[in-house]
């Protein structure tokens, strides 16, 4: 150790005593007053209230309970025809996808296999994160230029072209919504480990010396994995 390093080394010890001293001094009420003083954020004096409006702006999400549903309505054939306008060039007219862009229907039954087809249709769980992404996201580009009939609309359409509502007169509103059951709903749910996988859990997990020092019984290099430099290959 030089000798600034061992200096400083002292300096920090100092402090630390003199923290570790001082600290006891104040009673506990006093301790957390100090704390709360700490936490206040220094006055800026920048920016204003944000208006009720600019609240509501943002606050447009949509849970899976329905909470946040805006009132409104639009059939599948008004889907279909907003669809074909403003969805169709990048996600094709049957939401097949063009080119490499997203895959919107389609895709039941693949989820197990080796390249599962996860589209709205065969993954999301929610009927909610479909009317809230369009609402928030698409069309790309022009993004929140939608009203709320237009995401019914298109909400319905993405429906039948899924198959998960055949009524091709079907009409989705904020009373129905939440009666669509999504197909893969049910396999999204709470983390349940703690009782599925509780057999494989040992009761009382062994945290230290829990084994023995491994030995050692060969060496890769007398089982000939490693090849030895001389006999390895040349390289000019
Ligand atoms: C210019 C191309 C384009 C247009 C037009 C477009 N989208 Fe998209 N859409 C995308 C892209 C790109 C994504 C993926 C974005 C991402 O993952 O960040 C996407 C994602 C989506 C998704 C989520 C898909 C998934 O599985 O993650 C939905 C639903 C969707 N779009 C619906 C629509 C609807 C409805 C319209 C018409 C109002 C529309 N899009 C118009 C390009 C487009």
């Amino acid at each position: 150790m030089s000798k600034s390093v061992r200096l400083l080394a002292g300096a920090v010890l100092a402090i630390v005593a003199a923290t570790v001293v001082l600290l006891p001094l104040q009673s506990p009420a006093q301790q957390i007053a100090a704390r709360e003083t700490a936490k206040k954020p220094p006055k800026l004096g920048l920016g204003r209230v944000a208006l009720p409006e600019e609240i509501a702006a943002w606050d447009t999400d949509v849970r899976a309970d329905g909470q946040g549903l805006p009132p409104g309505k639009g059939s599948v054939k008004q889907g279909d025809e907003i669809f074909q306008a403003q969805c169709a060039a990048c996600h094709g007219e049957f939401g097949q996808g063009v080119g490499r862009w997203p895959v919107l229907a389609g895709g039941l039954d693949t989820l197990k296999a080796d390249r599962p087809d996860k589209t709205v249709g065969s993954f999301w769980p929610d009927l909610s994160t479909v009317f809230d992404y369009i609402k928030r996201a698409m069309p790309y580009g022009n993004a929140q230029s939608l009203s709320n009939d237009e995401v019914y609309a298109l909400t319905a359409y993405l429906l039948s072209m899924n198959d998960i509502v055949k009524d091709g007169n079907f009409e989705l509103n904020d009373k129905n919504f939440t009666s669509i059951k999504m197909p893969n709903a049910a396999a999204f749910f709470d983390d349940d480990r703690e009782t599925s996988e509780k057999q494989f859990w040992g009761k009382e997990p062994c945290m230290k010396n829990c084994r023995s020092a491994p030995k050692v019984t060969g060496r890769a290099i007398s089982v000939d994995v490693t090849p030895d430099s001389k006999a390895g290959p040349k390289v000019d």
